[in-house]
């Protein structure tokens, strides 16, 4: 964050709360996120500064201030791309959309819009829902034998498999895209001692450098080859690849190390977040079983009704949405 010199509807009339060098560091390295939800509770919505040495983080909690920072007044909050924050990142998407500010930014940005209407999002439901269903129906055999799945495993295949069919046309396949996954985890994982320390020169190793640079190389042999053979072949597909392969609005043709990290960001942006968020959402439904119930009746409703009114369970001949599940069948009956 770069500026906080308006911060919202609690006005900051001194220098915010500082919480000093002894006590954020060894609680960022111990546990980063805890620590930051544990300082943000300490601070009641107040804003509070980490210092962290050299760098001196502001963190921001109060829904207001979010508010402020994201929406009313974002154009004080820039991304700040050459920033020590978001170096790490960079490494690893390059000048893409996720980190880029201006003319780069508005290059790809413009380039992907398209692919993101509320028009074209509707008639992408269908195919969605066609890989969804062939993704889950591969729980029919373990369900019938009561064997166990790893959810998050499965949640991460029906997240890539849908992914990779409805934005990027199957291709980027599903082995190599839990490949790239992978190398994702691994990449979150290593940058965060960088992170914590972002002032730290390059030059001097640390934990986490060496497996940071392996997925990278991962990364690079999967994406590499496709974008290559995209550039070599165009096509006037809709999807993310053959959309960024293109020249841009200003008739510019991009090169290849900026399609690689739009692609990788894009990647990552689709993929990662909803995969925390399924992953997520079940312990969490689990704790609220009334917020559970309220979900599975709007299911119920929206999709049972449009999705499958002439259907019925097979078992116990329920019509539409099989929520007894006595088929083994967690999608709509038919
Ligand atoms: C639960 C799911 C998701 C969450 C919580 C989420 C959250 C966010 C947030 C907070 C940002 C702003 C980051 C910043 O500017 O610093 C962002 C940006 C972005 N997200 Fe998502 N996202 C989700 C799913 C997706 C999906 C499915 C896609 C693609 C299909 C996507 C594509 C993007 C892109 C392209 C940007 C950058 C937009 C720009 O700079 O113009 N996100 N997302």
């Amino acid at each position: 964050m770069s500026q906080v010199s308006d911060a919202g509807p609690a006005p900051l009339n001194t220098e915010p709360r500082t919480i000093p060098l002894h006590r954020a560091l060894p609680a960022l390295v111990r546990d980063p996120l805890g620590a930051l939800v544990a300082f943000a509770d300490d601070a009641a919505g107040e804003v509070v500064r980490l210092n962290l040495g050299t760098f001196r983080p502001y963190l921001v909690s109060h829904p207001e201030h979010l508010q402020r920072v994201l929406r009313d007044n974002v154009a004080n909050y820039t991304r700040d791309g050459d920033g020590l924050l978001w170096r790490p990142v960079r490494r690893i998407v390059g000048d893409a959309i996720l980190v880029a500010e201006g003319e780069v930014w508005e290059s790809s940005r413009g380039a992907l819009q398209p692919l993101f209407t509320a028009k074209r999002a509707e008639t992408l439901v269908d195919r969605m829902a066609e890989a969804i269903n062939e993704a889950v129906d591969e729980w029919l055999e373990p369900a019938r034998e009561g064997r166990p799945i790893d959810g998050g495993a499965e949640l991460t295949r029906i997240v890539l498999r849908t992914t990779m069919r409805v934005l990027f046309a199957d291709r980027i396949s599903v082995p190599d895209a839990l490949r790239i996954s992978a190398a994702l985890d691994t990449v979150t994982t290593a940058m965060l001692p960088r992170l914590l320390v972002p002032f730290v020169p390059y030059a001097v190793p640390m934990p986490g450098d060496r497996a940071f640079n392996e997925a990278v190389r991962t990364i690079d042999e999967v994406v590499l080859p496709i974008i290559r053979e995209a550039r070599a072949r165009p096509t006037d597909g809709d999807d993310i690849i053959s959309t960024l392969c293109r020249p841009r609005a200003d008739g510019q043709e991009p090169d290849e190390y900026a399609i690689r990290g739009d692609v990788v960001a894009m990647f990552s942006t689709a993929t990662e977040t909803t995969i925390a968020l399924l992953s997520w959402l079940w312990p969490v439904l689990s704790s609220r079983p009334d917020v559970a119930e309220r979900m599975t009746d709007e299911i119920e409703r929206v999709v049972g009704a449009t999705g499958s009114a002439a259907s019925t369970c097979p078992s116990c001949a329920t019509a539409g949405w099989c929520s007894t599940r006595c088929c083994g069948s967690t999608r709509p009956a038919g």
